[in-house]
């Protein structure tokens, strides 16, 4: 399967990642969780609403949490475009592609677009949010692992040659894939506009649905806090991989799951790639080093769960390809 062509002069302009919304099942306990022990800072909280940021973040939030009695899900994915004018280009492209679409009106944002993307994932665009002091320098607020701005999401997708088409063709641009071996059939995808590895990465597996987001941390000491903290607040079973060091990303992780199981990341370190020509990485499925440059790989529970989108049904994927999860590379060690 062909990689993508690269999209220069895309039909809007995305910029960056922006938001994620989850729904939980107990306010007080999440907003604990984010808040008291990882750090983020809470921008707004009402009766069933949160809404959170990373402390170099401006925007109003990075982070909205619903309460509700139902099953845990992601409402949606959120990215920011240029101008509102690329507002109305985004809503003319879902008219051309035949792309279910509304505009939603959003607290504390300017005008949205909600729309489904090519790997069936809610995803909403918007060019304006209501803005706070960053607090970078207020360093008497750092807490957990201080994490700074939402760096990506990760989605689980069954088709990833058409997810990464999608969003190839609004620009974004492949920084690393991941094949099965001796093929170019796509495992994985990371994509950006932002100028760096990722701002949305797709993995082959039952989906669509969210694997994670991740928020970066100011310096390797506050991975190792972040964990320290959650392990003296009674959160050590939150703690669900790592730390470790990514191959793909060159990326300093762990990897926390919230009161309803929603994964989230904090990570350090990453490379700046923003010239066209840069040559995009490739990895074999079967290179431990791409999840894991050193250290044990991940549990098949890291690779498998996720959380479902609102309203839609997650299918196998198309691609039947495995890759090595700690319980086959324990089985191959015996
Ligand atoms: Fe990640």
């Amino acid at each position: 399967m062909p990689l993508p062509r690269l999209e220069l002069y895309p039909q809007f302009n995305v910029t960056r990642i922006s938001h994620v919304v989850l729904t939980c099942r107990d306010l007080d306990a999440s907003c604990a969780f984010y808040g008291d022990v990882l750090g983020l800072v809470v921008s707004r909280r009402d009766h069933d609403s949160a809404y959170l940021r990373g402390l170099e973040e401006a925007c109003h939030h990075s982070l909205v949490l619903r309460q509700s009695e139902g099953a845990a899900v992601c409402k949606a994915i959120g990215f920011r475009v240029l101008t509102d004018g690329d507002l109305d280009r985004a809503k003319e492209f879902c008219y051309r592609n035949n792309i279910r679409n509304e505009w939603r009106e959003t607290p504390y944002q300017g005008r949205t677009l909600h729309l489904i993307d090519g790997s069936g994932s809610p995803i909403e665009l918007c060019a304006t949010m209501e803005t706070l002091p960053r607090l970078m320098q207020s360093f008497d607020k750092f807490h957990g692992g201080s994490p700074q701005r939402l760096d990506h999401v990760q989605v689980t997708a069954f088709d990833i040659q058409a997810a990464c088409d999608f969003y190839a063709e609004l620009g974004f641009r492949l920084t690393e894939y991941t094949a099965r071996d001796g093929t170019d059939e796509l495992w994985g995808v990371w994509l950006q506009r932002k100028g760096n590895p990722h701002d949305i990465v797709f993995s082959n597996g039952r989906g669509p649905r969210l694997h994670h987001f991740a928020y970066t941390v100011p310096e390797v000491r506050d991975l190792i806090h972040a964990c320290d903290v959650a392990a003296s607040m009674g959160c050590a079973s939150r703690m669900e991989r790592g730390p470790g060091r990514h191959g793909i990303g060159n990326a300093l992780f762990v990897y926390f799951r919230d009161p309803d199981g929603h994964r989230i990341e904090l990570f350090n370190t990453h490379y700046q790639t923003i010239d066209p020509d840069d040559p995009p990485i490739r990895w074999d499925l079967t290179d431990t080093r791409r999840s894991q440059l050193w250290g044990l790989p991940a549990t098949r529970a890291w690779f498998v769960e996720a959380t479902p989108f609102e309203g839609v049904e997650a299918v196998e994927p198309l691609l039947q390809a495995d890759p090595v999860t700690l319980e086959t590379f324990l089985a191959n060690q015996m």
